[in-house]
């Protein structure tokens, strides 16, 4: 399979993504062509490790570089300050300088933890995202959006710090659990909702339910979401306006993830009910007609939905709704779709709506 290519546009900070299968080893090559000389911290955790970290750390020391690897543990624990501070003294006592860089090979964990540590040691060395699960390649490796945990909320430390190069590596995809590539496709079907319509048709027509797709399928896919996040991005690089939209059904699916203590559902297993809520408020609202619900929906019930937990109450789901850190004052921000291809933010829309939303989702679910 031939590698695409495509630019992240910001000026300055602009990037490319590359976009290949089985090329994992060519990393060096690709920084090594981009200029860079210095030492390389990769980071990785310890499912990854055993699976990527060899073909990695092989490419690199073909081509000259020296190279140490730090193994964090998997799961969202690791973006905490104490990994922080590890891997920060690490990259101390590898006597890392300005000229150094950070290489983070995982999912998104791994990307923001690695990114965040490439922010602030020595005031900001280079960094490259090398995404392993689908929500990575899709999303988190794109933007520049770098971060820990607070102990009292997701993502509250952290920066807006551009990558030098996104390189994905299709075949990573191969061995991810099919639990975790299900998250990542929420991620890519939220693209088609909210700016392109035929590449939503392009899912709907060619989607399976059990994700066993052909490789081409997935090199399309990563492809188009690239672009459009990429588009979104370049125009909205801190989230000042458009770059909100990329929010669709998350304001829903983080309370629910809140309501949950993020135990119950994972991110994309969220966002699909908080896709499925949104497109269904934007109805009740009159700002999205009746047969495009219906699409979207059956799009979604496609990819399956988790059942809820014994128990779930509407107030646990508003409480949750509190803690929305697109909040704006007192008022939800919610994104809504007009029609399949367009959404809109809008912060107005009624309590009474969302509180019967809420009630008819339960007693569908339950
Ligand atoms: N920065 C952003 O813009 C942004 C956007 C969306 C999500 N995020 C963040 O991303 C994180 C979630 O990322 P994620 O879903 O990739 O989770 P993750 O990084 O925890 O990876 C999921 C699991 O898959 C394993 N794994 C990774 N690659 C694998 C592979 N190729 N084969 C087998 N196993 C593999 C990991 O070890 C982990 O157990 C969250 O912390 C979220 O806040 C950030």
């Amino acid at each position: 399979m031939e590698t695409s290519k495509l630019t992240v546009d910001l000026g300055s900070r602009s990037y490319d993504i590359i976009i290949g299968y089985d090329f994992l080893e060519t990393l060096g090559k690709q920084l090594r062509a981009l200029g860079f000389k210095g030492k390389l911290l990769v980071i990785t955790d310890e499912n990854v490790f055993p699976l990527y970290g060899d073909s990695c750390m092989k490419g690199l020391k073909e081509a000259g570089y020296s190279a140490k690897i730090e193994v964090i543990p998997a799961g969202e624990g690791s973006k905490s300050w104490s990994a922080a501070d590890k891997l920060l003294t690490s990259a101390l006592e590898f006597v890392m300088d300005r000229d150094s860089g950070i290489v983070a090979l995982g999912g998104g964990v791994v990307g923001d933890l690695a990114g965040f540590v490439a922010a602030t040691y020595l005031r900001g060395v280079a960094y490259v995202q090398v995404p392993t699960t689908l929500l990575a390649q899709v999303d988190s490796s794109v933007g520049g959006k770098v971060a820990i945990n607070h102990p009292r909320g997701k993502n509250i430390i952290g920066a807006f710090y551009q990558p030098r190069l996104v390189l994905i590596d299709l075949k990573t995809l191969e061995t991810l659990p099919v639990r975790e590539l299900r998250t990542g496709m929420a991620e890519v079907v939220k693209y088609g909702i909210i700016r392109d319509r035929s590449f939503f048709d392009y899912l709907h027509e060619h989607l399976n339910p059990s994700l066993e797709q052909e490789k081409d399928f997935y090199k399309h896919i990563v492809y188009r979401s690239c672009v459009i996040k990429a588009e979104v991005v370049s125009e909205d690089e801190r989230e000042g306006g458009i770059r909100a939209i990329l929010n669709f059904g998350h304001t829903l699916g983080h309370a629910l993830e809140a309501a949950t203590s993020y135990k119950h559902f994972n991110h994309g297993e969220a966002v699909n009910f908080g896709m499925l809520l949104a497109s269904r408020l934007a109805h009740m609202q009159g700002i999205l007609d009746k047969e495009s619900l219906k699409i979207i929906e059956e799009m979604l019930f496609r990819m399956g939905f988790k059942e809820l937990p014994p128990g779930l109450t509407a107030a646990e789901i508003k409480e949750g709704l509190k803690y929305d850190k697109k909040r704006r004052g007192e008022k939800l921000v919610f994104i809504l779709p007009e029609k399949i291809g367009k959404v809109r933010i809008y912060t107005d829309i009624p309590g009474s709506l969302l509180d019967r939303l809420i009630d008819e989702f339960l007693k569908e679910f339950k």
